[in-house]
């Protein structure tokens, strides 16, 4: 395997900066220090004024998901290759089954699917009904291929939504197995309702997507899943957090000594519902997700969660749909298939809006779309670390220099981008995943196959304090 020194680049960990040079042999990080001598045979690139990060990780993709009748456009191979272009060298995908179909099943199916990444990549298992076989198959995944969170959708009814006690139950299971709960956190009877109110009184267009979504409807479901959490004993971690709502609930919890983790999108962080006005359906309907981008204010108030560590997390939840698909709602927004890409995107876009602007120091950026995630997710010191041993997934970044995203450019596999026409600073000059360089400088050398599966850890540090601050079961309940 290869052979490479970084030299004489500003090392930016979770914690600190500082100037060294980078070894990596074998795909790993085998030395970091000043003035390290290159092996023999090894490629060295000099890094010059850039600094050396860990690749990103995103924690909420979805390559090639089956999703309200289609199948999203950028499958395991080509989203993981656009992830490289962008500095992202792991994602953890989800896998979907159907109600009835068994975890196992699906979780097969979806391993098939990944063989062709690029980049590594780790799965959440979505826990859509329930009965024996769910509990033992939650056992098997978690236990034999380290799938350490499972995630529950509050929305979609007559899909994939969970009830109350799917999430009891599955809650309760995830604290024996030492795995994390996540939540897509809409209350999806509400979205049901108002769904077919809005199209009852004639609103077809892409504009009733918001209104059908409003930020209570995400509020309530995100404090429901948290006090759920609380009497269970459980961590929890709530996807998308869109809504000022949802990112109080967060706040409250965490204020009262809950472990609650939050994530946020990139998207969310800087589009407004303004899109939605649109009269060009195909515009409008690129930017049909849920939960759906919101009044401005709540932006302010992501990016202020995401500066007092009340969400930890930064992600995209990658989800492409082309101009074609879309168009199955053109008569009527309830059948838009929802989801927006961004895997390209993301780093950039947190670091120009983030560091650029003073919210984040480039440690804090290093821990928001990198170590957290790997952390909260079992990940850690694997990924998202710069330590003897870590994987070799880095990224040579350059402050200084600046791209315009367009689709006219990006490795997605989807004709629009949401970020059209954004010019941000602060860009991955290389990436390398795996000890290799795949990014440098525009060329990608992203190569099919080679991403391997991460099975994850369990129960990790914050799952011991977790037991040992409440302990499982019903005496957490805090009954005065
Ligand atoms: O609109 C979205 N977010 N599509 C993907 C599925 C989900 O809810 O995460
Ligand atoms: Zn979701
Ligand atoms: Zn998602």
């Amino acid at each position: 395997m290869a052979t490479l020194l970084i030299r004489g680049g500003t090392v930016v960990d979770s914690e600190t900066q500082y100037r060294a040079d980078v070894l990596c042999v074998d795909g790993l990080i085998a030395a970091i220090g000043e003035d390290l001598d290159a092996p023999a045979g090894a490629q060295v690139v000099d890094a010059g004024d850039r600094l050396v990060m860990p690749g990103g990780i995103d924690p909420h993709t979805h390559m090639q998901l089956p999703f309200m009748g289609t199948v999203a456009s950028d499958d395991f191979y080509s989203g993981t290759a656009a992830g490289l272009a962008g500095g992202t060298t792991s994602i953890i995908d989800f896998v979907i089954p159907n109600p009835q179909q068994p975890l196992m099943e699906a979780y097969k199916i979806w391993r098939g699917w990944a063989e062709k990444a690029a980049a590594d990549y780790a799965f959440h298992v979505a826990v859509t009904w329930w009965d024996d076989s769910v509990y033992q198959d939650m056992g098997e995944l978690a236990t034999e291929h380290g799938v350490a969170s499972f995630k529950h959708f509050m929305a979609y009814k007559n899909a994939i939504m969970c009830d109350d006690e799917v999430l009891v139950n599955s809650f309760s299971r995830c604290l024996e197995l030492g795995a994390i709960p996540t939540v897509h956190a809409e209350n999806g009877e509400l979205v049901y309702r108002l769904q077919k109110q809005l199209v009852a009184q004639g609103v077809t267009g892409p504009e009733g997507h918001p209104r059908s979504r409003p930020p209570a409807v995400e509020g309530e479901a995100a404090n429901r899943a948290i006090r759920i959490a609380e009497v269970l004993g459980s961590p929890i971690y709530v996807v998308h957090v869109s809504a000022k709502q949802a990112l109080q609930a967060i706040e409250r919890a965490r204020g009262e000594g809950q472990r609650v983790f939050g994530e946020v999108l990139a998207g969310h962080l800087l589009i407004d519902d303004s899109v939605y006005s649109d009269p060009d359906f195909t515009r409008a309907a690129a930017h049909v997700m849920s939960p759906p981008f919101r009044p401005k204010a709540h932006q302010e108030a992501l990016w202020q969660g995401l500066q007092a560590g009340h969400l930890h997390t930064t992600a995209t939840d990658h989800c492409c749909f082309c101009a074609l698909q879309k168009a199955a709602g053109k008569d009527d927004f309830t059948l838009i298939p929802n989801g927006c890409a961004g895997i390209e995107d993301r780093m950039s876009l947190l670091w120009h809006y983030g560091v650029g602007t003073g919210r984040l120091t480039p440690s804090e950026f290093v821990r928001v779309t990198s170590t957290n995630a790997a952390q909260i997710f079992g990940l850690y010191p694997r990924k998202g670390a710069m330590r003897v041993g870590a994987d070799a997934d880095l990224v040579l970044w350059d402050p200084a220099a600046s791209r315009t995203i367009s689709a006219e450019t990006h490795h997605q596999n989807i004709d629009y981008n949401v970020f059209e026409g954004r010019t941000v600073t602060g860009i991955n000059s290389h990436t390398i995943s795996q000890g290799k360089v795949v990014w440098i400088d525009g060329e990608l050398r992203a190569e099919r196959g080679v991403g391997r599966y991460l099975p994850r850890k369990l129960g990790g540090d914050y799952w011991e304090a977790q037991r040992l601050r409440k302990g499982p079961g019903p005496s957490n309940c805090l009954v005065s």
